[in-house]
């Protein structure tokens, strides 16, 4: 076999990886969430609405992806993966708002406000938010999963602070503050952690919650990494990408006056920033050989990524 044809053959076994991943959380959320008949209706089928049917899944593969190389459960993985997924489209409900970015187009569809109203999408967020701590919180998850109660506690701290105020809903805070303010590159950085690399590093230390002590640390330093370049390729798809190709309104952040990874370091430096942070998630999983290989795969998803 020639090396581009072992390439492509790892590419197909990644990209039918995805494909089976996405699957699956998909299957859970639709489980996780009330039926839209379910009273109160509207409520049901906005959370329903917003949680479903779209997005990369990016949070949950990476969870799925740590849980595979530190052998946890895949009944912990999946509520992890779940949880993870809740607050991140409760995030995106509440980052749409006309109070906070004003977008009307999410995933290729009308945001929550558009489609419902305001009072929806706040009660929307706040419904996702509890519904991701219901699924990490089910006692069943100590049930022959080889997770300990102590251990259900703390992937349940480590969500809690990902998602507050010393994480995403911080970095949003931040976010906010900072419209038509000239950041330097160490804020813009430290904003970017909170309100987009928190909850990622978390997707990671959620599915690495069995591994030993060695992966945890390798899997953070991997996590703190990917997450930013996670957010330095988001800027840079906001001024590169068009609105279909993205499902929500390219130009938004010029247009809001947002400092961003482009509007600092400009695109060509934002683009060796991302790379940068690539290289060095990727170093951190050296000693890990194939069983890193998904986070590694991952991490290549998240630079390429046209959306
Ligand atoms: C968008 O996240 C918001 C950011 C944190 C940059 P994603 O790009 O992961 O959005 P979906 O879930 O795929 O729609
Ligand atoms: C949003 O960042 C981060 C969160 C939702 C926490 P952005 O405002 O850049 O996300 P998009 O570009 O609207 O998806
Ligand atoms: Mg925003
Ligand atoms: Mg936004
Ligand atoms: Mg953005």
């Amino acid at each position: 076999m020639t090396n581009l044809s072992m390439t492509k053959k790892a590419e197909l076994d990644f990209s039918a990886w995805v494909l089976i991943k996405q699957a699956r959380i998909e299957q859970m959320l639709e489980q996780a969430l009330p039926a839209a008949n379910l009273a109160p209706n509207t409520l049901h089928s906005a959370m329903r609405y917003s949680a479903l049917g779209g997005g990369k899944r990016v949070r949950a593969l990476l969870c799925y992806a740590a849980a595979e190389m530190c052998d946890t459960n895949i009944t912990i993985a999946d509520a992890a993966a779940s949880a993870v997924e809740l607050i991140h489209a409760y995030s995106l409900v509440h980052d749409d708002m006309p109070c906070m970015d004003d977008d009307d187009l999410r995933r290729g569809k009308p945001s929550c406000h558009k489609q419902y109203d305001d009072a929806t999408a706040l009660l929307v967020g706040d419904a996702l938010q509890s519904l991701a701590f219901e699924a990490l919180s089910q006692p069943m998850l100590c049930n022959n999963t080889g997770l300990q109660a102590n251990q259900q506690i703390s992937m349940l701290n480590i969500l809690a602070k990902a998602s507050g105020s010393t994480g995403m809903a911080g970095g949003q805070a931040i976010d906010l503050a900072s419209v038509g303010k000239p950041l330097t590159q160490a804020e813009l950085e430290s904003m970017h952690h909170l309100k987009t690399g928190a909850l990622i590093q978390a997707a990671v230390l959620l599915g690495a919650v069995r591994g030993s002590t060695t992966q945890m640390a390798a899997v953070r330093s991997y996590a703190a990494n990917i997450g930013l370049a996670f957010q330095v390729v988001d800027d840079i798809l906001d001024v590169e990408a068009d609105t279909a190709t993205l499902g929500k309104t390219a130009g938004k952040d010029a247009n809001s006056n947002k400092p961003t990874y482009v509007t600092i370091l400009g695109l060509d430096l934002a683009k060796q920033h991302a790379q940068q942070l690539y290289e060095d998630a990727i170093t951190t999983l050296a000693p890990f050989g194939d069983s890193a290989q998904r986070l590694r795969e991952l991490a290549g998803f998240i630079m390429q990524r046209s959306f």
